[in-house]
C-alpha cells in the first residue's frame, strides 16, 4: 500500500505539471463533451438530438426525457421502446428527489408455474413464447413523470419521434449489423420482418428506416395520452395478437396498467448522496449496499485497476448479489423483503468484518445461481439549465425484446416475464433461480436490476448515471461512481475505464478483455479468484457538474458506435 501511495503521489506531481502546461481542460487523455446549460447523453445520436431541441425551445429535463424515450423508441429499437418497460428517477434543482416505476406486470392469467410444459420447464415458453410478455409501463410511466412535472405541452414532446417513424431516418453501421442478427427471431413473426427487414433483406448502412405502424400508433399517443395505447385500436392490436400466439394479456389487463410514483432508496457514499431506484428494482437497494461496504475501505489508496481494490469490490458484489436473490422482489406482493436494513451502514459493517483482505471467499452451491440475461437495455441521462436532472433506464429485457411487433402497431413486445424466476423452489447448478420473492402472480412487478441513479453532494446536482446489462447493470453503475468518486477520473475517462464483475454465481470474476494488466489478474488468481474474460460490460451514460466552473461534463461510453451527446450551450 505504502508503494502505491508513493506511486499515486508521483503520478499526481507529473499531473500537475502537465495540467499547468496544457490547462485542466486537456489534462484527462479522455475528455468529455461539455456544455453550460443542458446535456443529453443517450444510446442514439438522433435521439440525443431530439433530447437536446426541447431543451433549447425551453423544456425541462422531464419535457427532454420523455421526447427522448419515445425518439430512442424509434431510433434505438434495440431496447427503446414503447412496448417493455422502465425506471426514472428525477431530482429537481432544488434537491427534492422522485421516482417512477414503471416496470411490466405479470397478466392477471399468470401463475408461477406458467414455464412448466408437461411438468418441465420450458426455456421458450419462459423467454420467447408470447407468454413472455409482460403488460408494457412506458406509456403510462412518461406520461406520470410528465403529468407531475412536464412543462411543454404532451403532443408536442412526441412529435419528433412521429416524424422519425413516419419519415425514416438512415440506418446506422451498427443498427443494421444488429437487425441482421436479430432476423432469424423475426422471420416467426411476419409483422416483425416487414418492419425490420428490406423485403426479407438485412437493411443495409445508410438505408432509410420507416415504420408508418408505429407512426400512427405514436399519433394515437400523442393524441389521447396512455389512452391512445392501453384501450382503443392499440390495445385491441395488441389482444389481437394475443390471441394469435396463445399469449395471457387481455384488453382488461392492458386497462388496469398503473405506473407507479415510488420513494427513491437514497444512501450516501463518502459525503455525497446517492438517490437510487427502489424494488421492484434491485439496483438501488444493491448499489447502496456496496457503496456502503466499499466506504470502509482506502479504494482511492489502492488505486484504479489494483487487485487490492478489485478484490474488495469483488467481495462486496457477492456479499450483495446473494441478499438482491434472496430477498427482493416486488415490494408490493412480498412483504419479506428488507430494503432499509439491507441498505445500512450497519449491515454493511457487518458484512466488512467477515471480508478478508487476502483471500477470496467462497459463494456456497445451495445459494442461488442466475438465470440468462441478456445486455440489451438502455439509458439515458439528462440535465437541464436549471439543474433538474433525469436519469431513466428502460427495456424490452432481450434485444428487440420477444422479437413480436404487434400487427398494424408497429410496435415490438417485451419478455420482460422472463425475469421472473423460473419454476417453485428449483434453484440449480444451470443458474435457475427459485425463490419465493420473484416467483410469478398474477398483476405482480418482475424483480429488475435497473439503476438509473443521481449523486449531489451539498445540496447541489452531482452525476447523473445508469447503464444496460442485466444484471451487470448495478456494478457498472458502482464502477462508474467510484471511478469519479474515489479516482477523480472525469465523465469520460470513468465511462471508457474498464469493468469488472461479480454476481455471487457464477462464482468468477468477468474482466473486460485486455482492460486490466496480467499482473492484476495474477494477484487476484493468487487470492483464490476465479477470472473470466468477456467482450464488453454493459454502458455507461454519464453526466458529471465539473465543480471548479459548474458545467456539465458528459461520459460517452465508446462500447455502443451510435452513442451520442446533444448539448443545449
Ligand atoms: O430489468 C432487468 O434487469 C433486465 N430485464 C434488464 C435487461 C437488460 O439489461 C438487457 N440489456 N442490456
Amino acid at each position: 500500500m505504502i508503494y502505491n501511495h508513493h506511486i499515486k503521489s508521483f503520478v499526481i506531481k507529473i499531473g500537475l505539471v502537465v495540467g499547468l502546461l496544457i490547462s485542466h481542460d486537456a489534462w484527462s487523455l479522455n475528455a468529455p463533451i461539455v456544455a453550460k446549460k443542458g446535456l443529453v447523453v443517450t444510446a442514439s445520436q438522433i435521439a440525443s438530438d431530439v433530447g437536446a431541441l426541447i431543451l433549447n425551445r425551453g423544456g425541462n429535463a422531464i419535457d427532454s426525457a420523455v421526447a427522448t424515450a419515445f425518439a430512442l423508441a424509434v431510433t434505438h429499437p434495440t431496447a427503446g421502446n414503447i412496448g417493455g418497460g422502465g425506471f426514472l428517477v428525477y431530482r429537481t434543482s432544488k434537491g427534492a428527489a422522485y421516482t417512477y416505476d414503471f416496470r411490466e406486470t405479470a397478466p392477471a392469467g399468470a401463475s408461477a408455474d406458467m414455464w412448466l410444459e408437461q411438468g418441465q420447464y420450458s426455456f421458450n415458453r419462459h423467454h420467447r413464447s408470447h407468454l413472455s410478455v409482460g403488460i408494457p409501463g412506458t406509456v403510462a410511466g412518461l406520461f406520470m413523470a410528465w403529468q407531475s412535472h412536464g412543462s411543454l405541452p404532451w403532443d408536442v414532446l412526441i412529435q419528433p419521434a412521429i416524424k422519425l417513424a413516419r419519415k425514416g431516418f438512415p440506418v446506422s453501421h451498427q443498427l443494421a449489423a444488429s437487425l441482421e442478427r436479430a432476423l432469424p427471431r423475426f422471420s416467426d413473426h411476419p409483422a416483425s420482418m416487414a418492419q425490420f427487414s428490406n423485403s426479407g433483406k438485412p437493411y443495409k448502412p445508410g438505408e432509410i428506416l420507416e415504420q408508418k405502424d408505429l407512426g400512427r400508433t405514436l399519433e394515437r399517443i400523442a393524441k389521447h395520452g396512455p389512452e391512445g395505447f392501453y384501450t382503443g385500436k392499440t390495445a385491441e392490436l395488441i389482444v389481437r395478437e394475443m390471441v394469435r400466439g396463445s399469449g395471457l394479456i387481455t384488453l382488461e389487463d392492458l386497462a388496469s396498467y398503473q405506473a407507479k410514483r415510488r420513494d427513491p432508496i437514497v444512501g450516501t457514499y463518502r459525503g455525497y448522496e446517492v438517490i437510487s431506484m427502489a424494488p421492484p428494482s434491485s439496483g438501488g437497494v444493491t448499489l447502496i449496499q456496496m457503496l456502503n461496504v466499499l466506504e470502509g475501505f482506502p479504494i482511492s489508496e489502492y488505486g484504479y485497476g489494483s487487485a487490492a481494490y478489485m478484490h474488495i469490490a469483488v467481495e462486496a458484489m457477492r456479499r450483495a448479489f446473494l441478499d438482491r436473490a434472496k430477498y427482493l422482489g416486488d415490494p408490493d406482493f412480498y412483504l419479506g423483503s428488507r430494503i432499509s436494513e439491507l441498505a445500512s451502514k450497519n449491515y454493511a459493517d457487518n458484512q466488512r468484518s467477515n471480508i478478508n483482505e487476502e483471500k477470496a471467499s467462497k459463494s456456497e452451491l445451495h445459494q442461488i445461481r442466475p438465470h440468462r440475461e441478456s445486455e440489451d437495455t438502455t439509458h439515458l441521462s439528462i440535465v437541464d439549465k436549471e439543474r433538474n436532472a433525469v436519469s431513466l433506464t428502460y427495456t424490452l429485457e432481450w434485444g428487440y425484446g420477444s422479437g413480436i411487433v404487434v400487427p398494424g402497431a408497429g410496435f415490438l413486445l417485451n419478455n420482460e416475464m422472463g425475469d421472473f424466476n423460473a419454476v417453485p423452489g428449483l434453484t440449480d447448478k444451470r443458474g435457475l433461480i427459485g425463490t419465493k420473492p420473484n416467483l410469478a402472480e398474477p398483476n405482480k412487478r418482475m424483480l429488475s436490476s435497473m439503476t438509473p441513479t443521481i449523486l449531489a453532494k451539498g445540496g447541489e446536482l452531482f452525476m447523473v448515471t445508469g447503464a444496460p446489462g442485466g444484471r451487470t447493470i448495478i456494478n457498472t453503475v458502482l464502477e462508474t461512481i467510484v471511478n469519479v468518486v474515489d479516482f477523480e477520473m472525469n465523465a469520460q475517462a470513468a465511462v471508457d475505464a474498464a469493468r469488472f464483475h461479480h454476481q455471487w454465481f457464477p462464482d468468477k470474476i468477468f474482466v473486460e478483455k485486455q482492460g486490466f494488466s496480467p499482473d492484476t489478474l495474477a494477484l487476484l488468481d493468487s487470492k483464490g479468484h476465479v477470472l473470466m474474460e468477456r467482450e464488453r460490460q454493459g454502458r455507461s451514460y454519464t453526466i458529471v457538474v465539473n465543480s471548479v466552473d459548474n458545467r456539465l461534463e458528459a461520459g460517452v461510453d465508446n462500447r455502443l458506435r451510435d452513442a451520442g451527446v446533444g448539448t443545449h450551450d
